[in-house]
């Protein structure tokens, strides 16, 4: 039998990925593609530059630009089949709960129905090609108004899929405190969809997200799950209130080359040791340049995780997934018996 290194282990491990982005998610020669296609230029000289930017407004303005960039249904199949595809090959994800931010692509004139059925075409494919399941999460971009949170959702229930699961909320936080988002979420709280929302992300210090806006997304959004959560670290009363309620945070690794690796490690390591459920993911792994099994890697590494801390936090993602407990048995199960074969195979 061959054997593998536990880096190879790390890579190989099956993944359920709870907080990944399309737009960010895009291999850049299929983004260049679908944007020379719908002739559109975009601020770059070929593939090899465009995810070539410095800080997070830079990102977030790169990642608004690609995303107008998609007009058709053919488009975001194609988006979707070859983010799923990336995943598959980098870091078998087998398990996905994608975001995407609808207003971002409504500024290319796409309307939500070729949008999100666009998405199920590529998804459906790729489930048929490499066996990955993916399911939906529209996230409203915060530095829209609360209105237009508001028509987003109702095109959401409007155009109801099965796959479409709950709602997220993401880009600049300073911009778009949870709180004004509470019509928005109610909304999808009252028709039967999960939220989440993107809370205490530390790109600007505690400017980037405040502690508060954790406890603001559990008591006002009611959200069952919260993405990044570092800066709650600051606060030891709201973090002991988030652990009490044993809400499930998606941490992520913030791409391969950043100074803001080691910092960022701290905190997932902190709040690992304060108790709170914690499950690691890529976020934007096309436009980040780290792919899922890079964020094992580095991740697992830094903490000092050894082969069952490391399975521990591979099966963690299982359990914040909004699946139903038949679902989740069944992927637990799937995913044990994968881990049982490479663990055979550790050197
Ligand atoms: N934070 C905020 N907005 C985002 C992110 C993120 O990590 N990724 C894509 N949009
Ligand atoms: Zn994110």
């Amino acid at each position: 039998m061959e054997t593998i290194s536990f880096e190879e282990f790390l890579r190989r491990l099956p993944k359920a990925e709870l907080h990944c982005h399309l737009v960010g998610a895009i291999p850049a020669e299929t983004a260049w593609e679908i944007a020379t296609r719908n002739g559109v230029e975009l601020p770059a000289s070929g593939p090899e530059s465009l995810y070539d930017f410095g800080q997070f407004y830079e990102f977030i303005e790169r990642y608004m630009q690609v995303a107008e960039a998609m007009r058709t249904r053919e488009d975001f199949a194609q988006a979707a089949y070859a983010a799923l595809r990336a995943g598959h090959l980098a870091g078998n994800v087998r398990y996905r709960e994608m975001f995407f931010n609808p207003t971002d692509h409504y500024r290319g004139g796409v309307a939500y129905p070729d949008l999100v059925d666009g998405l199920l075409d590529g998804i459906r494919q790729a489930e048929q090609d490499f066996g990955v399941r993916c399911r939906l999460i529209p996230s409203i971009n915060r530095m829209e108004s609360p209105a237009v949170a508001v028509d987003m959702v109702r095109d959401v229930l409007r155009w109801r899929r099965d796959e479409v699961i709950g709602i997220g909320l993401d880009a600049a936080e300073p911009s778009g405190p949870p709180e004004n988002f509470a019509e928005a979420y109610r909304l999808a709280e009252d028709a039967g969809l999960h939220r989440t929302a993107h809370v205490c992300e530390d790109y600007a210090g505690l400017d980037g997200g405040p502690p508060a806006n954790a406890l603001t997304a559990l008591d006002l959004l009611h959200c069952d799950r919260l993405d990044h959560g570092y800066n709650l670290l600051a606060d030891p009363a709201a973090l002991a209130r988030c652990r009490d309620a044993a809400v499930p945070f998606t941490v992520c690794e913030p791409g391969s080359n950043e100074a803001r690796l080691p910092k960022r490690r701290e905190s997932i390591r902190a709040m690992i040791d304060a108790g709170l459920p914690v499950s690691l993911h890529s976020d934007d792994p096309a436009m980040h340049g780290a792919d899922p099994g890079d964020v094992y890697v580095g991740a697992v590494t830094a903490l000092g995780l050894d082969v069952d801390g490391a399975i521990d936090l591979c099966l963690a993602a299982v359990d914040a997934a909004w699946l139903d407990d038949t679902e989740r048995r069944e992927l637990r199960s799937a995913f044990r018996q994968e881990i049982a074969g490479l663990r055979d195979r550790l050197a």
